[in-house]
């Protein structure tokens, strides 16, 4: 596992929507967006699952994911790629619970996707490109 740096947690909680990409176990890519995503420590992050479909197949069956951060007000962009388990009972997904209530009341919050990041890389543009960052 890797920790992202608080540069990248600040970016993190500035974007409103991310791209979460899966793969079924066939290899078929997936990518919807994902409001309710939260740096849970700098080596996890937090996917709460609300109306997940083919996403929630996917991961099910394959566990990796990746998601990129870009937007306004954030600097560069990174793509975030790491080993997904899901949790819909304890302690994490409780307290993610209580989190997406109080920002937004009424959502199903079924499950808790935990991302345990393994690589960061980044997506600007220019002699970096692609690279790997941690
Ligand atoms: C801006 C935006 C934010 C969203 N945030 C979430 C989210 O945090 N969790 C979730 O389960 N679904 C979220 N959704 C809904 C899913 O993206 C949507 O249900 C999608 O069809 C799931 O696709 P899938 O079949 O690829 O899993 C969001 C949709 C939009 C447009």
């Amino acid at each position: 596992m890797v920790s992202l740096t608080d540069e990248m947690i600040h970016a993190i909680r500035e974007i409103k929507v991310f791209p979460l990409a899966t793969a079924s176990a066939d290899g078929t890519p997936n990518v919807a967006p994902m409001g309710a995503v939260f740096v849970a420590a700098p080596d996890t992050i937090w996917i709460m699952d609300n109306y997940m479909n083919k996403t929630m197949q996917n991961v099910k069956e394959n566990k990796k994911a990746a998601l990129y951060v870009y937007g306004a007000g954030v600097k560069g962009c990174f793509q975030i790629k790491g080993d997904v388990s899901v949790v819909s009972s304890g302690e994490q997904y409780e307290k993610a619970k209580e989190l997406v209530e109080s920002i937004k009341p009424g959502l199903p919050k079924r499950s808790l996707v935990i991302l345990s990041i393994t690589e960061v890389f980044s997506c600007m543009p220019g002699s970096d490109a692609g690279k790997k960052i941690l």
